[in-house]
């Protein structure tokens, strides 16, 4: 709290040394703050699946995906996938470790609502880029096709999706976070 006081007086007082240094007439605080805060956050345009695809390297038959539930402790978690992967295939990469750039996607991370258009746009760059034989750590399954899981998930909504229709992705095995047990799904 007292950083968030001490942050907002400092913008205070830029705002009104600004207001002054430009001699304009005395202006309504609250908004010069609102101003002062849009100008420090504010991100640039979101990029296009192709530029975010060309950030990406993605090696052929190295793709993990993951997606945890809101169990305690939760089953498919980044952490899981990537210590699995390191058990089991250690060449699998999950979307955080193929960015050429790894600050790439920093600017779009100050406001929930656009972050999760960029990761939107991300998993789908990764799901494109994808070929071979790739991996995803989830949950247990309980249908017997393995092809169940969280509805509004990036795994649900974009990448499995993606994966479905990509025709260089030859297969896709679900792994059990909890037991390593291994089900193909495509
Ligand atoms: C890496 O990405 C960050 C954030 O998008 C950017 O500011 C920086 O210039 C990039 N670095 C390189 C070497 O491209």
């Amino acid at each position: 709290m007292l950083v968030i006081q001490t942050l907002l007086s400092t913008l205070l007082s830029l705002s009104v040394f600004s207001s002054i240094a430009v001699a304009a007439p005395l202006p309504v605080l609250e908004n010069e703050v609102q101003n002062v805060f849009a100008l420090v956050d504010k991100p640039p345009p979101l990029p296009t699946l192709e530029d975010v695809e060309n950030q990406l390297n993605v090696p052929a038959g190295e793709s993990l995906f993951y997606s945890c539930d809101n169990e305690d402790p939760a089953q498919g978690t980044c952490k899981q996938a990537k210590e699995w992967a390191k058990e089991n295939h250690p060449d699998l990469k999950v979307l955080s470790q193929l960015w050429i750039n790894s600050s790439y996607p920093d600017p779009w991370q100050t406001d929930e609502q656009i972050s999760t258009k960029f990761w939107d746009i991300a998993s789908k760059a990764m799901a494109v880029k994808s070929s071979g034989t790739v991996y995803v750590v989830l949950p247990p399954w309980e249908s017997a096709d393995g092809k169940d899981w969280y509805d509004s998930s990036y795994w649900a909504r974009i990448e499995w999706t993606e994966l479905q229709s990509n025709g260089a992705v030859t297969s896709v095995i679900r792994v059990n976070a909890a037991t390593g047990a291994t089900i193909r799904i495509k």
